[in-house]
């Protein structure tokens, strides 16, 4: 079985390159996927860029995200021919990635992909899809359409953009903050009611608390803008916290939780529990279904990945990207 995949070299310089292998490189496992569709997201932007935080070991094929058919299994769980998804644990990271047309796994780690969902359609979500619609889901669980607007920051991400789509499907009135207002039209097609420049999400006055504005905020840059998303929350607002471009501190008084009551929610993907996994998953396929969303998807091939890394570590890549394999 000789097979493509873009291997990440570190030394003497980064680089990535297109390369074939045969079965015996791929790692131990319990199940062999026929990758048809990857995805492109922040953490494979620093795996493919030499960030030993994300990967420790070079070379190395990063790729977060993978759906595909079962082709070998020497788990009970899995046949091959099995339509299947698998996002997070260590694909990618430590573990030969999704940028390949063959990967094997563990056999827990794996999603059927369901019935309703095509694999292309579950790359157009992938990681970044996941993610949105885990921090979405605590939005429903804990704030009405009724109670004001909804604020997305990093809008013009992978996670931002779906959570934009996702929000306003739902029916929320979604606020877009975003460095890029000359996206505001594809904001706005997602379903943004509003766009606003994310410097005015980024306060400096030094006050503990600014007007209430926001029944929930969507926050997946961190940094000074999650310090100040904390400060712009209503009454009883519900902040969601998962990714860190802008910055993994960030400082916040105790006035919003304990004069508001606030709630601040940490979003984790990577090691999310199966049973919520396909929760989210089945979601997905159904009501959580944007066409908005698909259509918007940009599909690229291996040979074009390093260029959309490249926009991704720029922080000027809109939008989701998939890598048909
Ligand atoms: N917790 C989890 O399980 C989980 C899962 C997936 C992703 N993440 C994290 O979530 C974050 C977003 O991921 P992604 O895949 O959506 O990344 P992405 O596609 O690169 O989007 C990030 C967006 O953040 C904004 N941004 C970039 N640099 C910024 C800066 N210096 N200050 C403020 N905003 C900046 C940009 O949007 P605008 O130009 O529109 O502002 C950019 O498009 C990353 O930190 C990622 O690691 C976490």
């Amino acid at each position: 079985m000789g097979f493509k995949a873009l291997r990440v070299y570190d030394t003497p310089e980064v680089k990535q390159v297109i390369e074939t292998f045969e079965e015996n490189a791929l790692p131990q496992g319990d199940v062999i996927i026929k990758v048809h569709y990857s995805s492109i997201n922040y953490k494979d932007a620093l795996s493919a860029t030499g960030n030993k935080g994300v990967t420790r070991q070079y070379p190395h094929t990063p790729g977060i995200d993978a759906s595909g058919v079962v082709t070998a299994s020497t788990s009970d769980q899995w046949q091959v021919g099995d339509r299947v998804i698998v996002t997070g644990y260590d694909l990618g990271m430590n573990t030969h990635g999704g940028f390949s047309e063959y990967i094997r796994v563990p056999a827990e780690w794996v999603v059927k992909c369901p019935e309703t969902l095509t694999l292309r359609e579950a790359m157009c979500y992938g990681t970044a899809g996941f993610t949105a619609a885990l921090s979405v889901s605590k939005i429903t669980e804990n704030v009405s359409t009724e109670a004001g607007k909804v604020l997305v920051t990093g809008a013009t991400g992978g996670v931002g953009s779906i959570a934009v789509a996702l929000l306003s499907q739902l029916g929320y009135t979604v606020v877009a903050a975003t460095g890029k207002p000359e996206y505001a039209k594809h904001l706005t097609d997602l379903g943004a009611s509003e766009i606003i420049h994310r410097d005015v999400t980024n306060d400096t006055s030094g006050k503990a608390m600014l007007k209430g504005q926001y029944a929930a905020i969507i926050d997946t840059v961190g940094g000074n803008i999650l310090s100040t998303a904390i400060k712009m929350l209503n009454y009883g607002g519900h902040v969601t916290s998962c990714g860190n471009v802008a910055s993994p501190e960030f400082a916040s008084s105790v006035f919003p939780f304990i004069l508001r009551g606030v709630t601040l929610h940490g979003i984790d993907s990577v090691a999310c529990p199966m049973l919520k996994r396909m929760a989210i998953w089945s979601k997905i396929a159904s009501d959580w279904k944007v066409d908005a969303l698909i259509q918007s998807v940009e599909e690229i091939d291996l040979e074009e990945v390093p260029n959309v890394i490249t926009q991704l570590i720029d922080g000027t890549h809109k939008g989701r990207t998939i890598v048909k394999i």
